[in-house]
């Protein structure tokens, strides 16, 4: 507990929004002694301008306000998409319980009851701005992840939107498949980088007409264990890195790099192998032309049936086709 009161507090820009003259300034005060930047909005019509203007990294807000309430202020942040993540403290004179419920059914991340404990407030303001920072982490990383995945592409001229391709298969089967919002996420993340280490391919090798040599199938091999290995230590992408890893692997063992077999390879691997190898067959690459979906889809099913993809997710795929799920197109 005394190393929580002890760690820093990231320095951010505060909505306070309030009627009472007399509490804005006290808020005011508190947190521009904390170094925060502080805006003031006196009413919930003028709360929702300067959010859109600008969105705050918090919100402290007063129920009872004239013109629009605080109750309809938290439900319009929350119903855009755009400000639904914003963090939001219900500042209220109302104690009673079923206010407080109300609060937070409607997407309050907290409230305090006023008047109120200065360091309690200042408290619960830190750890909803530490919970906001590791949020913008994350979609930090997911911008690196897409510009990663634009300079794989640029690498390989004969396979221009195929990452973009690729994750829209992936991750509408995934869907498809019922995979939970986090593996999701993964699946996306894995999509986007799982040729990462055709980085580390020659240029001739990639962008070679015509067939590939042994020694330069070689290099081919290596692309996916060169991936996972940019990416092993970084934290954050753990469970990217079984999906670079191994979305070349087959279930009857036949796959590389590690040749895994069965339940060795997880669902968002196989969903992986699927949605790659249908755009590879669907598209032109410089050492054959395209085919057509429906043709593509037979030999996605009879390599199913031949025990190497999963024949379920290749069924779920096959409808995904045909009743036209995809916005990507193919040449
Ligand atoms: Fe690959």
């Amino acid at each position: 507990m005394i190393r929580m009161i002890n760690m820093p507090m990231p320095k951010a820009d505060i909505l306070v929004v309030d009627d009472n003259e007399m509490n804005v300034r006290v808020l005011e005060a508190l947190l521009l002694s904390r170094g925060h930047d502080v805006r003031v909005a006196r009413d919930g019509e003028e709360a929702l301008k300067q959010i859109g203007e600008k969105h705050p990294d918090l919100v402290l807000l007063d129920i009872m306000m004239p013109k629009i309430d605080g109750f309809q202020v938290l439900e319009e942040i929350r119903s855009n998409k755009e400000t639904e993540l914003i963090p939001i403290i219900l500042l209220t004179a109302l104690s009673d319980i079923d206010s407080n419920v109300k609060g937070i059914e409607l997407g309050a991340d907290d409230f305090i009851t006023k008047p109120f404990n200065k360091s309690l407030l200042m408290a619960r303001v830190r750890n909803l701005l530490r919970g906001k920072n590791l949020l913008d982490e994350l979609e930090s990383v997911d911008a690196v992840i897409a510009m990663t995945a634009k300079i794989i592409e640029a690498k390989d001229k004969y396979t221009e939107g195929h990452v973009e391709r690729v994750t829209e298969y992936a991750v509408k089967l995934g869907e498809a498949a019922g995979l939970e919002e986090w593996d999701l996420r993964n699946l996306k993340r894995g999509a986007l980088l799982h040729d990462l280490g055709k980085i580390a391919v020659p240029d001739a090798v990639l962008n070679k007409e015509g067939k590939l040599s042994e020694e330069e199938w070689k290099h081919i091999l290596l692309h996916p264990s060169i991936g996972a290995d940019i990416l092993q230590d970084l934290k954050s992408l753990k469970a990217v890195v079984d999906i670079v890893l191994h979305h070349h692997e087959k279930l009857d063992g036949s796959g590389y790099p590690d040749k895994l077999k069965g339940d060795e390879i997880t669902k968002e691997s196989r969903i992986m192998a699927i949605a790659d190898i249908y755009d590879a067959l669907t598209t032109t690459r410089s050492y054959k032309k395209s085919m057509s979906p429906e043709t593509a889809i037979r030999i996605l099913q009879e390599e199913a049936q031949a025990g190497k993809l999963d024949s379920e997710l290749v069924m779920l795929f096959s409808r995904l086709v045909k009743d036209g799920k995809f916005d990507a197109i193919s040449e």
